[in-house]
């Protein structure tokens, strides 16, 4: 059974439900052992009360020692299910988060693949989206233990207190009566130290960042290099510090409570069991339900005192969970997200940009101010602009990853927005500056550009001939497994590539792609200069009759293209052919220049 995840506001009664959903069985067993565990607790009570009276009678000649032994089984039975149970509890718990793991790892990652792209660059969803996908499995069991807890310790209170109850009223009143302060002080207790775990949990999340940035190994060489490792320690150790004194501060404050909670418990019990000696003087009691009271309320008194107050404030810390948990559910989708590209094909006739302002979601900045432009099919395309200028947004919008933007985006004379994901994903197709590395074979590497035909003859040729163009066949056949050989550090046979391979894996992987118009933001910044020109050069040849989109800041290779549009301030500066650029005399030109001494 796959679990759905809630759309409305996930609630105190979902601590029970969601486990549930993960693991029903071991979510029943659970209850079922802490309810009995809970009973024993208040069974023994009687049981212990007759088992004394019956042996002091017995040692008086009043009772045949055969009529102590069933109560003393019984107490056999209470005290040994309370062991027996901590293992049952044990496995069942753990059997909840295995399942729950799996379960809501499952429906996580399915949330995550649908998410709008936005969120993915924000960093306060990244954050969010982190906080709730780790360690679930742990606390979707953790938190139907909490409430088990919390219905044991009901148990123990209601059932005992019945006892009293029966016995002598006016002690069972009076015991409530104190009792309830200690309850209400230990929910308190339990809120406060839920609000410290939470304003120390910003500064573990920036040590923890800048622990991963002292050990991780892609910033190893640089940390080597520049030597900054005992500055981020400093930094590292004063947010870990603030974080260490409020929690001391938390733990000193519970310390306290439970002290102070514990003079007041043994005054509580010194008083009731002095109340309790009245009706066993006069007979009104046995002397073994007076043992049994006394021991038993002692031990309930103790337990509101302190256990009560850590599963309150683990409960509270789920509540917190809980809110984060419905906010990621909420979290926009872009529908089709995860459609694999229309079969079908559709032609590509023009992409048109009218008046196009966008701002990122969430910042006040507009990005691209009334950008105008127009494309057509098979001709090339390069933008050029200095950094941050908006080449890569402009990418982004054509590509349906944010739809937020005003003005109108025409592909084939129709508005962007009317197509499917499915559908862009048949038309565009692109690679970006900070392209993905897959450590998977380096056939799969290539062939998931072509996700509809992976694994078709025709794919393996186009695969073999792209490989030779782009000069990375010979290498990679002579791999230890072919281009079967898994790429990467995680399999034991995995083989490393230079960023300049990878690179070329990445471009091989767009042009096996069967969209008409490719899109190649700075593909090429890791490869060498030869293999860089030759690649612009081979690059009509290899895009045959699609549309190509370039961005690069190396003019002479953009140099090439049919149009170059000259992007400024979110803008169309400029636009031409080289010559036209050049003969303007405007940023192009400038830019065109300074570089010059660089192809000469
Ligand atoms: N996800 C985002 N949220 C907010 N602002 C962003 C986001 N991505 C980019 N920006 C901002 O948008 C502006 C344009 O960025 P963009 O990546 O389009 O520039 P670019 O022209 O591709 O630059 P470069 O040549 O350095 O690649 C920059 O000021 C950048 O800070
Ligand atoms: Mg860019």
């Amino acid at each position: 059974m796959e679990i759905k995840l809630k759309q409305t506001k996930y609630r105190w009664w979902d601590f029970i439900a969601l486990p549930f959903q993960c693991d029903p069985a071991a979510t029943i067993a659970l209850g079922v052992q802490k309810a009995l565990t809970g009973i024993s607790a208040v069974v023994q009570v009687p049981v212990i009360a007759k088992l004394i009276d019956l042996a002091i009678a017995s040692t008086q000649g009043e009772a045949a020692f055969e009529e102590v032994l069933p109560w003393f089984f019984l107490l056999v039975l209470c005290v040994g299910w309370r062991r027996i149970s901590f293992i049952v509890g044990s496995f069942f718990s753990k059997r909840l988060q295995v399942n729950a793991g799996a379960k809501m790892g499952i429906a996580f990652t399915d949330k995550r693949s649908r998410l709008h792209y936005s969120h993915i660059e924000n960093a306060d969803t990244w954050n969010l989206i982190k906080r709730v996908c780790t360690k679930v499995d742990e606390t979707v069991s953790l938190m139907i233990q909490r409430v088990y807890n919390l219905m044991v310790y009901s148990i123990r209170i209601f059932g005992v207190l019945f006892f009293v109850f029966t016995q002598v009223w006016w002690i069972g009143l009076l015991t409530l009566l104190l009792c309830i302060p200690l309850i209400l002080v230990s929910f308190k207790g339990g809120d406060k130290n839920y609000k410290s775990s939470k304003e120390a949990a910003q500064y573990d999340r920036r040590h923890q960042y800048l622990a991963e940035v002292l050990s991780n190994r892609e910033a190893a060489n640089e940390r080597t290099l520049f030597g900054y490792s005992d500055h981020v320690n400093e930094d590292w150790y004063d947010q870990f510090e603030k974080a260490r004194k409020i929690r001391l501060k938390a733990n000193i404050r519970l310390m306290r409570s439970v002290r102070g909670g514990s003079v007041v418990t043994t005054i509580l019990s010194a008083f009731i069991t002095v109340a309790l000696i009245f009706p066993t003087a006069d007979g009104s009691i046995t002397v073994g339900m007076f043992i049994a009271l006394a021991t038993s309320m002692y031990d309930l008194i103790n337990m509101v005192g302190s256990e009560m107050t850590k599963a309150v404030t683990q409960l509270a810390q789920f509540g917190g969970y809980f809110k984060d948990l419905t906010e990621f559910v909420a979290l926009s989708e872009t529908a089709g997200a995860t459609d694999a590209p229309e079969k079908k094909p559709i032609g590509f006739r023009s992409l048109e940009f009218k008046n196009v302002n966008f701002t990122y979601p969430n910042t006040d900045t507009p990005i691209l101010k009334n950008a105008n432009f127009k494309m057509e099919s098979g001709i090339q395309y390069a933008f050029v602009g200095v950094n941050g200028s908006g080449k890569t947004t402009i990418t982004k919008l054509i590509t349906g990853l944010y739809d937020q933007y005003e003005g109108e985006i025409l592909i084939n004379e129709k508005e962007l927005r009317t197509y499917t994901q499915s559908e862009l994903k048949a038309i565009f197709c692109g690679i970006y500056q900070d392209f993905a590395k897959y450590y998977i074979s380096v056939a799969e590497n290539i062939a998931i550009g072509n996700i509809n035909q992976m694994d078709t003859e025709e794919t393996k040729a186009q695969m073999d001939a792209l490989l030779k163009r782009l000069g990375l066949y010979d290498d990679l056949s002579a791999l230890p497994e072919g281009l079967k050989t898994p790429l990467g550090k995680i399999q034991d046979n995995g083989v490393d590539l230079s960023g300049g391979q990878w690179q070329k894996l990445a471009i091989a992987r767009t042009l096996i792609n069967p969209a008409p118009v490719l899109i190649l933001d700075e593909p090429t910044a890791a490869l060498d200069p030869i293999s860089e020109s030759k690649l612009y050069e081979q690059f009509e040849e290899i895009s045959q009759d699609k549309t190509s989109i370039f961005i690069s800041h190396r003019l002479g290779s953009t140099k090439l293209a049919n149009k170059i549009f000259v992007i400024n301030d979110g803008c169309v500066a400029e636009a031409g052919s080289h010559s036209e650029l050049m003969a303007l005399e405007g940023t192009y030109a400038q830019m065109y220049e300074s570089q010059r001494s660089w192809y000469q």
